[in-house]
């Protein structure tokens, strides 16, 4: 079993006994960072937007898809929602109904047990699906995806998520105003981003810098990060590929 760790905002998270790694960052917190890093990024970008299809990398704990649901009910938003979500572990999803999440997550208690019995939940604005499995096949089946929330564990631990390869399968079922959301903002996982084709943001919502990628240039309130000048004055850097 994965050991309870409460973070800064006092909400808990995990520590991955098999990545060795917790699953939020303890000083942020596991709300505020699930919020500050993805949901609201995505939201503010997304603002006229009245149905987005999210892709979130991965399930785990659920905190990204809850705050997402959180965000919507606490901003009263006329908006309807499509989650996807791979994960590879079922036992964790199982025992999520017995999680004990922050009072935020209150409202929804209902949704999280059904969550974590049946994989699923639907009602008239709201569609979730959970898909125990690798999240390199999953993806190959997604389309027209407005949000991926990119949360994997890092790259030492959790390559096959971060790589050139990936990010192209990533790249593909992005429509053309996608936003991909990220803490990671290591350069080599930058250039997997932008081998892949995305143009590179980066933002600063909390005391840490976290990256935002489109398919296209943006003009937003983000610093735009020059991927080709990044290239010719490190040339250690590389990207990372399967
Ligand atoms: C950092 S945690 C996700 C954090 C999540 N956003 C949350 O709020 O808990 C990463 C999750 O990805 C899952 N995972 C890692 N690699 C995977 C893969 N290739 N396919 C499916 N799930 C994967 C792990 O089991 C873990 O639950």
């Amino acid at each position: 079993m994965d050991e309870l760790i409460k973070t800064e905002d006092g909400s808990n998270t995990l520590f991955s006994k098999k990545y060795k790694q917790p699953f939020h960052d303890l000083k942020t917190g596991a709300i505020k960072e699930s919020l500050t890093k993805h949901v609201i990024p995505a939201f503010e970008f997304h603002k006229q937007k009245k149905h987005l299809r999210i892709l979130d990398i991965c399930f785990g704990i659920g905190y990204n898809t809850l705050s997402t649901l959180y965000y919507i009910l606490k901003n009263n938003l006329n908006i309807s929602i499509e989650i996807f979500s791979p994960e590879f572990d079922f036992t964790l999803i199982k025992s999520l109904k017995d999680f004990d999440y922050p009072e935020e997550f209150y409202e929804i208690k209902p949704i999280i047990e059904q969550l974590s019995n049946t994989l699923e939940y639907h009602n008239q604005n709201i569609s979730i699906t959970i898909c125990i499995g690798d999240a390199r096949e999953y993806i190959k089946n997604l389309e027209n995806i407005d949000v991926v929330y990119q949360d994997a564990f890092s790259a030492e631990v959790n390559k096959e998520l971060w790589t050139v390869q990936y990010f192209t399968d990533i790249y593909n079922l992005c429509n053309n105003k996608a936003i991909v959301t990220t803490y990671a903002v290591s350069t080599n996982i930058r250039l997997s981003m932008f081998e892949a084709g995305f143009e590179i943001y980066e933002i600063r919502p909390v005391k840490k810098k976290q990256t935002l990628a489109f398919k296209t240039k943006q003009n937003i309130e983000a610093k735009y990060i020059d991927m080709e000048l990044k290239k010719q004055r490190n040339t250690e850097a590389k990207a990372i590929y399967d």
